[in-house]
């Protein structure tokens, strides 16, 4: 995983800058990368202790920029070529305004020498900070790091340290107890503990848009069981909708697919060695009107003949329940396409128990517009198991490729030998509704 981009800010001596470079050399700074140093401060030896690490540094003091408008957009434009993701606050002396603040929300983080809210805020920095706590004469002091917000040390505070005061403290005494003790110590740990927050934010949003190719999901896995996957070709011209079975009892897989008309059902290979055709003899794929639907049993009429009476997919579908095969409960998985229109939409649906012993129906339906180069794959059965587990979660993101030849391809040759039975795919003009398949029966090894 790629690690969090850290720009420290900083305008003095960068002890606290050092105290981060360490954590990243001893491995405590594990989630973020120090990438970018820049000071407010043309002289501040901080500077030389980037140097002298590898950083790159930058200087943009509010005198160069000529207002603190200017100097906040040096700053920006600074951080937005090094892709920032993470901007730390170590003895920073200027403050930012809200306009810089709120464009980088839960992305700017602060140490202030202080337990907050004793001795901070506006005009409280530095030597000042000890000085007040001495006066005082608070027995116990320490420091805070906290997100920033447009008030002074005002943002949500992410950990603290105490630290004691001693008799005779002076506040440069005091200061360099509480640096050593605290912040030298929490400012690492929570640089650490946001860059992996961000680090984690960054992965879920690829997660969430990632797409797989079909063989990939479906290689190495000895039973998805049945699975339907429905998308759009990445010209964006075609309707996809491919269905697959896979069958593990003799009488499951002496099964072919068979064309009628614009229809498709399984039928027994071998009618002599049919045992029960209940469950595994069926209409796969049905059209009524504009609607292709596709299915895993007898839903399929269940489907076409409510769509034919007025009423909808989800209609259907609450008529029905998952598979009497008790003890593995086989979800009914149901899919249909919204033809006639550039921009189609479809639907995949999966009804299953919602309880160990099946006495609770749960049905879901996940309706999708259509996207070019995206699919959805939805099948039966996690793997292989006794009893077989089901499919749990989201359909699967697929990518579509505009050849149905090498789709075809790539899912049967990728569905495990042994248990695969047979394929069907179609690609359909969704406007004119006209359409390409293909078909491989494992029996026949036809295509
Ligand atoms: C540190 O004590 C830091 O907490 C404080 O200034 C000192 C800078 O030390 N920052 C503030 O007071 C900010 N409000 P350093 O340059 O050696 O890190």
């Amino acid at each position: 995983m790629v690690k969090t981009k850290i720009a420290v800010l900083i305008s003095g001596n960068g002890t606290n800058l050092q105290a981060l470079i360490d954590a990243q050399r001893n491995g405590k700074l594990r989630h973020g990368i120090i990438e970018l140093v820049i000071s407010s401060n043309s002289i501040a030896y901080g500077l030389k202790r980037a140097e002298n690490a590898g950083i790159k540094t930058a200087v943009i003091t509010k005198k160069m920029a000529g207002s603190q408008r200017a100097f906040e957009e040096g700053i920006r434009e600074e951080l937005q070529k090094n892709g920032t993701e993470l901007i730390v606050l170590a003895g920073f002396m200027q403050i930012l305004s809200k306009a810089f603040t709120d464009a980088y929300p839960g992305r700017i983080i602060n140490v202030h020498p202080s337990l907050i809210p004793a001795f901070c805020g506006k005009g409280c920095y530095g030597l000042k900070v000890h000085r007040k706590a001495l006066e005082y004469g608070v027995k116990v002091t320490g420091a805070t790091v906290h997100y920033v917000n447009e008030i002074p040390d005002g943002g949500r505070i992410i950990l603290q340290k105490p630290v004691r005061v001693k008799k005779g403290d002076t506040p440069a005494v005091l200061q360099k107890r509480v640096m050593e003790e605290a912040e030298w110590q929490i400012l690492p740990q929570a640089a650490d503990m946001v860059s992996k927050r961000i680090m984690k934010e960054k992965t879920a949003d690829m997660e969430a848009y990632e797409k797989e190719r079909i063989d990939k999901l479906v290689e190495d896995n000895s039973y998805p069981g049945r699975g339907i996957v429905i998308g759009r070709t990445a010209d964006g011209a075609k309707a996809v909708s491919a269905y697959f079975i896979m069958g593990r009892s003799e009488n499951s897989r002496n099964r072919i697919f068979v064309r009628e008309g614009e229809e498709l059902f399984t039928r027994a290979f071998d009618e002599s060695k049919l045992e029960d055709p209940s469950l595994i003899i069926y209409a796969a794929i049905r059209r009524i009107a504009d609607k292709l639907i596709v299915t895993n049993g007898d839903q399929t009429d269940t489907i076409y003949d409510t769509l034919k009476e007025g009423g909808s997919f989800e209609d259907a579908l609450k008529k029905r329940s998952f598979e009497p095969d008790f003890p593995n409960m086989t979800p009914r998985i149901s899919g249909m396409v919204q033809l006639g229109e550039d921009d189609f939409e479809y639907k995949l649906s999966i009804i299953k128990s919602a309880t160990k012993d099946g006495t609770k129906i749960a049905r879901y339906v996940f309706d999708y517009e259509s996207e070019p180069g995206l699919g959805h794959f939805i099948h039966t059965y996690v793997c292989d198991g006794d009893p077989l587990p089901t499919f749990a979660g989201e359909p699967e993101r697929v990518d579509i490729s505009d050849d149905i030849a090498s789709f075809t391809e790539r899912l049967w040759t990728s569905l495990d030998e042994d248990n695969r039975i047979a394929l069907y795919v179609r690609y359909t003009d969704a406007v004119t509704g006209e359409y390409e398949d293909r078909l491989i029966n494992r029996m026949e090894k036809q295509v």
